[in-house]
């Protein structure tokens, strides 16, 4: 009898995750990033996108920054954005080796969720800090608990895709704060992977106390997708963040 294998989350996902997401269009989604950050960067900013996936959004943020580099820590993830022309690196977006600075940092669809410490989350931002130029700008979504609320009322999904049955199971722990997904892949040959993906669902204002500490403050701080001010009862936020002035010493 084959084993069922536990599995590190988005090691098999990837076969599934472009189809899983085909509702979401990430063309709105990187002209809604673009429109966001446009009037403060030059014509030819330095880019960087943390926790790319399958680099669907820079695909399309391409159209307005011809250069654009992706990093991510699944390499398979990675892998399944290969055709898409953009710099890729297989990285922890708590520990980023770069050497150059940047003008834009972006990081989007909930990832930064997937840092279930305040301590991870104040590596990353501090990590950003000194990645951006001066003037730069950090941007980044996170998801609220009232997504989590929303997404366990139906808390199943099944389907199957180039012969991988799959199923999803969506849980939330409103005490630990942790929302899980459940992911069971059957491929054609039997083989069964299960992925467990925890997510840590912050409070809305930890994030203001959290760039404070890594030396970044929130320029605004939107409900996702529009212009209108964020906050606790929003689904999904988007941050725009820049480097408080003078030099932070950690
Ligand atoms: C929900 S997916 C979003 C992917 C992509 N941003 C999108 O919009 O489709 C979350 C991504 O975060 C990545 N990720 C999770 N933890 C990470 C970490 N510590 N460093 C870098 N990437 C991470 C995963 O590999 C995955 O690709």
């Amino acid at each position: 009898m084959l084993q069922e294998k536990d599995n590190k989350i988005y090691s098999q996902l990837p076969l599934i995750y472009g189809y899983i997401m085909r509702k979401i269009d990430y063309r709105i989604w990187a002209e809604y990033i673009y429109s966001i950050v446009a009037d403060d960067l030059s014509k030819n900013p330095k880019i960087l996108e943390l926790a790319a996936g399958n680099c669907n959004l820079a695909k399309h943020l391409l159209e307005f920054y011809p250069k654009i580099i992706v990093s991510d820590i699944s390499v398979n993830m990675l892998k399944s954005g290969l055709n898409i022309p953009v710099s890729k690196v297989c990285c922890d977006m708590m520990y980023l080796p770069f050497k150059r600075k940047f003008d834009l940092i972006f990081c989007a669809f909930d990832s930064i969720n997937y840092l279930t410490s305040r301590k991870k989350i104040i590596d990353m931002f501090r990590e950003v800090y000194y990645l951006l130029n001066e003037n730069g700008i950090f941007t980044f979504d996170v998801s609220l608990e009232k997504n989590s609320l929303i997404h366990t009322k139906q808390p199943e999904r099944s389907g199957k895709y180039k012969g991988i049955h799959f199923k999803q199971i969506s849980e939330y722990d409103k005490l630990k704060r942790i929302h899980k997904n459940i992911f069971k892949l059957k491929m054609a040959n039997g083989e069964i992977y299960t992925e467990i993906h925890k997510q840590k669902i912050y409070p809305f204002e930890t994030y203001f106390e959290l760039l404070e500490l890594a030396g970044l403050y929130a320029v605004e701080c939107f409900d996702a997708f529009t212009y209108d001010e964020g906050n606790q009862n929003c689904e999904r936020i988007q941050f725009i963040v820049r480097k408080k002035n003078g030099n932070v010493v950690f």
